[in-house]
């Protein structure tokens, strides 16, 4: 039987690093075969190309040029970690999927949303089982990823109305999407918001 593939998506700082973890801690204590990744990244040819899109100035790349980095990082991804584990009937939980590309390639700077679905069934082709979207006020969550020093603050760096307009995308997605969506209120504690998610464990 195939694992089940559950992303979290939400804007930067919203808390989904954080709720990943905390609900593949709920799964395994079910007793479930989870594996926690991430996007950018989760294979290491993924991880290489985080490092060129995530550092250095807003301006290095144009929305474009960042489509084509994050989905060949995403194939690798799934090649490499994602499609292995789902046929071996490991749960996947990542952070941050293809939604992701969607709005903050797809719906902020200029709208090439057709060029992100088009490459996504060209090199993708998959949907999550399951995304929860995390929302919440982005003055708060930028606040909140500012405050982290990550170093890998590219996107944070456009400013808080890049962020506004991400956040409307998400909610849109979820609309979209309603099938496999489920937005969960970020602005709580973050146990409250847990214990919301557990109930889909
Ligand atoms: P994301 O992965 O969406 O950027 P994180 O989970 O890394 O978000 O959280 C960003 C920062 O906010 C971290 O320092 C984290 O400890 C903190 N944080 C996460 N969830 C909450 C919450 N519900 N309330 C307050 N702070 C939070
Ligand atoms: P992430 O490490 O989740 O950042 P944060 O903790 O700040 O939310 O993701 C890195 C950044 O990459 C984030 O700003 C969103 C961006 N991103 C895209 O622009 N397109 C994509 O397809 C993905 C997966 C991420």
């Amino acid at each position: 039987m195939a694992g089940r593939f559950i992303t979290f998506e939400g804007i930067d700082g919203s808390g989904k690093s954080t709720q990943s973890r905390r609900f593949v801690e709920t799964l395994r204590a079910t007793g479930q075969d989870v594996i926690l990744t991430r996007e950018p990244g989760g294979s290491t040819g993924a991880e290489q190309i985080r490092e060129l899109v995530l550092t250095g100035d807003p301006d290095r790349w144009s929305a474009e040029t960042e489509l084509l980095l994050f989905t060949a990082a995403r194939r690798d991804h799934l090649e490499k970690t994602i499609e292995p584990a789902l046929a071996a009937g490991r749960t996947i939980v990542c952070d941050r999927f293809a939604d992701s590309t969607r709005v903050y390639q797809g719906a902020t700077r200029g709208d090439l949303r057709a060029k992100v679905d088009a490459l996504h069934t060209l090199m993708i082709g998959r949907e999550p089982d399951l995304t929860f979207i995390i929302d919440m006020d982005p003055t708060i969550a930028l606040e909140r990823g500012l405050a982290r020093k990550s170093g890998e603050d590219r996107f944070e760096d456009f400013g808080l109305g890049f962020q506004e307009t991400l956040r409307h995308g998400f909610l849109a997605i979820a609309n979209t999407f309603a099938n496999r969506c489920i937005v969960i209120d970020g602005n709580r504690t973050a146990d409250q918001i847990a214990s919301e998610i557990a109930a889909y464990a």
